[in-house]
């Protein structure tokens, strides 16, 4: 796992010259997010969220951004409006994933065997994000990696040869379930909230330099098999 790591960094190098690096400004996002063209609450979301990364607040300890001013409308508007949030790649490599395709049964019948599939459409339910912004990533993202030369002839999500009609016969007292390993590529993303002087930040501690870092795992499913 490895070295196939490896190659495929090696391949995306000349895409993503900068890989290693923090975030320059001239290296193109995977996602940029603005209050211009997201909704401003889930601006708000992920600065209250690097509010506490910042201070270190416990969920038991923890404080509400507030944005102290005596114009605190104006302010609060620009903090969020002047909110930038990227998105930059920064690694991929293949893993292997596990799932419950069945439900998990025993036989109890000393006479018949029972015979166990995996659950009809089951794998539209392992994959099934409601996040937006998770479903943006993963199409970009999906996108950017069937442009690379190098790993051009990876399709996601080939899921039309699960075997549905897998039988599994199960003897009596035995307890069985039919599972599915799932090959997803998984990529590792930085996401750097540019955050504004508006956000108040500097007021809490002077040193803050006005960039949050935080790390981003999104796995993009290429195939699975039922066993
Ligand atoms: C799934 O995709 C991986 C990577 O492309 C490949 O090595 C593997 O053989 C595929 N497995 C199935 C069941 O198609």
């Amino acid at each position: 796992m490895y070295f196939q790591t490896a190659n495929i960094i090696l391949g995306f190098l000349s895409i993503f010259a900068t890989a290693y690096n923090h975030f320059s400004v001239d290296e193109s996002p995977i996602l940029r997010i603005t209050s211009k063209n997201y909704d401003r609450h889930l601006i708000s979301q992920a600065l209250q969220k690097a509010y506490e990364d910042v201070f270190a607040l416990t969920p038991n300890n923890h404080a509400l951004l507030h944005l102290s001013s005596n114009s605190k409308i104006n302010t609060e508007r620009e903090c969020i409006e002047k909110t930038v949030i990227s998105y930059y790649l920064r690694d991929l490599k293949f893993i292997t994933k596990e799932f419950e395709a069945s439900e998990c049964r025993v036989n109890t019948n000393n006479k018949y065997k029972s015979i166990l599939q995996p659950t009809s459409n089951i794998h539209h339910l392992f994959h099934s994000s409601s996040d937006n912004i998770q479903i943006q990533l993963e199409a970009s993202l999906m996108d950017e990696i069937q442009k690379s030369k190098t790993l051009g002839d990876i399709e996601f999500n080939q899921f039309d040869s699960l075997d549905y009609s897998l039988e599994c016969l199960i003897g009596f007292q035995e307890l069985a379930q039919v599972k599915m390993e799932e090959t997803d590529i998984q990529t590792t993303l930085e996401k750097v909230i540019q955050i504004p002087a508006a956000c108040g930040f500097q007021k809490i501690q002077s040193s803050f330099e006005g960039i949050h870092y935080e790390t981003v795992k999104i796995d993009l499913p290429v195939n699975g098999t039922f066993y």
